[in-house]
Order: structure tokens, then C-alpha cells, then sequence
């Protein structure tokens, strides 16, 4: 049995090699997409300090995404081409760091408590298959050593993980 080693105040740089390690483990033997998401947004919500909502949505037909596994309250099911900070982020086909929801155009808000947001592209082969998704209660909560940290779990997800097309 995996046990969580959550270390919040640990350096950054430190927290993400640890949380790779523990996603390494968690996805070995296992390429099922929605099981590793399921466990991947676990791992990141009891790892990660002053998080609200962990989670993928997955790029279906016409541009739309879709809700996928996450760890937080209920949200948005479906996110229409290009909206909100997710749709920008396979928009512009990168990360998006937002640390003021507030100040972001056409932000949708799902939880009323983020007030940050970190969204990650999933890619494979050049494709994005879809976003992984982070919001905090926290102003800036995220930092350029978060999405360093959330890309290079987003690339280890997609990696392990078997899509079907
Ligand atoms: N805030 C996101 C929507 C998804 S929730 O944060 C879970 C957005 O603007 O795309």
C-alpha cells in the first residue's frame, strides 16, 4: 500500500521530484487513462498545500472538454472550445499560470473559492489530448516552479497512459 508523504513546506523543486517518484509507483503496471488520472489528481490534492480542486478534462469532438477524474467539490462537466482558463490553455497550446482569476477575461468559476489557477496541457506526439487542471483559495499561489512541477507530472500521466485513437 502507498503511504502519502505530504511535505507542504517543503522546497519546491523537492516536493515535485518526491510527488514523481510517488506517481511512478502509482502508475506502474497500470496504463489505464482514467485510473492513473483518478490517482494523479489524489496524489496532487493531499501532496500539495492551499489546493481546492485537482483534476483533468479530456479534448473531445469539436474542441469541447470534458470533465474527467479530480479531487474537489463538483464542477463544470463541459468547457466549450477555447473557454476559460482551460480552453486557453489548449488554445494557445501551453501552460497557462493565472494568479488572479478575478483578472482573467472569461475565467469560469466553478468553485467560488479559487482565486488561482494553473492549467497544464496534457500532449502526445504534438497533440493535446486534453488539461490538467489546478486551482487554489491562495492569490498566486502558483509560481514558475509549479508549472515546471505540473508539467512534468502531466508528462509522466500521459506517458504511462494508454489513449485509445
Ligand atoms: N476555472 C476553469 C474551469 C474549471 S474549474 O476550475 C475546475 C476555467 O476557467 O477554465
Amino acid at each position: 500500500m502507498l503511504t502519502f508523504r505530504p511535505k507542504p513546506s517543503a522546497a519546491k523543486p523537492a516536493l515535485y521530484r518526491d510527488l514523481l517518484e510517488q506517481l511512478a509507483a502509482l502508475f506502474a503496471g497500470e496504463s489505464d487513462p482514467i485510473a492513473n488520472a483518478a490517482n494523479a489528481s489524489a496524489l496532487l490534492f493531499w501532496s500539495l498545500a492551499d489546493v481546492n480542486w485537482t483534476g483533468f478534462y479530456f479534448l473531445r469532438a469539436g474542441g469541447e472538454l470534458v470533465l474527467g477524474p479530480f479531487h474537489g467539490k463538483p464542477a463544470c462537466v463541459r468547457i466549450a472550445a477555447g473557454r476559460g482558463v482551460c480552453g486557453a490553455a489548449v488554445r494557445r497550446a501551453e501552460s497557462v499560470l493565472v494568479p488572479d482569476v478575478h483578472e482573467f477575461p472569461g475565467h469560469i468559476a466553478c468553485d467560488p473559492d479559487s482565486r488561482s489557477e494553473l492549467v497544464v496541457p496534457l500532449r502526445r506526439e504534438g497533440a493535446i489530448l486534453g488539461v490538467l487542471d489546478l486551482d487554489s483559495p491562495l492569490r498566486a499561489r502558483f509560481d514558475g516552479e509549479d508549472r515546471a512541477g505540473i508539467e512534468a507530472v502531466a508528462e509522466a500521466y500521459v506517458a504511462a497512459s494508454m489513449f485509445a485513437g
